[in-house]
């Protein structure tokens, strides 16, 4: 059973026995890791109990991430990107890796509303901020945000590898300005690549966006 397994499982039940807490102490071994020496706890006479001291360096594991406006309880190691923990920990697949080092955009989320790439951002850093993928933007209902309607429209994309990039940074171009020049929204998505050199029709679909957002 996986460690992630293992907290769900039982990590619900809260008790105590001898004033050491059950979760404390499972939450304890995962945030050191599981080859975690026995140097890395400090024996505490005065309350009798083994009290959980990570090694220097151990971050805790097991945290929570506002993602598209849910809580998600997480196993991430120290060093995981926050692509890697939407797509194989969340399965959160509609954010795409392309290059792996910030250069292609296609792992492009917002983070607080703006653009980031999700594959050079650490997740343990964007704990307790709002993280929004493009499984995010559609309402309850179904209803496209607009700027994925005017994807649809416009036929913006070929393999469309790269949209989801593109549509989170057009996204948060048109929440900042909804009027947009052509040149404009080239400049907001200079950090995204298409591959298929689509970028006319990726502009003709932010501009037939923009008139989406506006008359909504
Ligand atoms: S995969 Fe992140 S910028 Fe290319
Ligand atoms: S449509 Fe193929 S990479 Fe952009």
């Amino acid at each position: 059973m996986a460690s992630g397994e293992i907290i769900e499982t039982i990590g619900t039940t809260d008790k105590t026995n001898g004033g050491v807490s059950r979760r404390g102490f499972i939450k304890g071994a995962i945030a050191s890791g599981a080859a975690v020496s026995s140097s890395a706890y400090v024996f505490r006479e005065q309350i009798g109990v083994l009290a959980q001291s990570p090694a220097l360096g151990a971050v805790e594991r097991l945290i929570t991430l506002n993602v598209n406006g849910q809580s998600r309880r997480v196993d991430v190691a120290k060093q995981e990107t926050l692509v890697m923990t939407l797509r194989y920990k969340l399965g959160l697949t509609g954010t795409k890796i392309g290059c792996d080092r910030a250069e292609c955009g296609s792992c492009t989320v917002l983070i607080d509303g703006l653009p980031h790439y999700a594959c050079s951002v650490l997740t343990h850093n964007v704990r307790g901020r709002a993280i929004q993928t493009i499984e995010g933007l559609e309402r309850p209902d179904g209803t496209l945000h607009p700027v994925q309607q005017a994807v649809v429209d416009e036929q913006g994309f070929q393999c469309a590898f790269c949209m989801s990039g593109f549509i989170m940074s057009a996204t948060a171009l048109l929440e900042e300005n909804p009027n947009p020049t052509r040149t404009q929204a080239a400049e907001a998505l200079s950090g995204n690549l298409c591959r298929c050199a689509d970028y006319n029709k990726i502009l003709d679909s932010v501009m037939r966006a923009a008139e989406y957002t506006r008359g909504a």
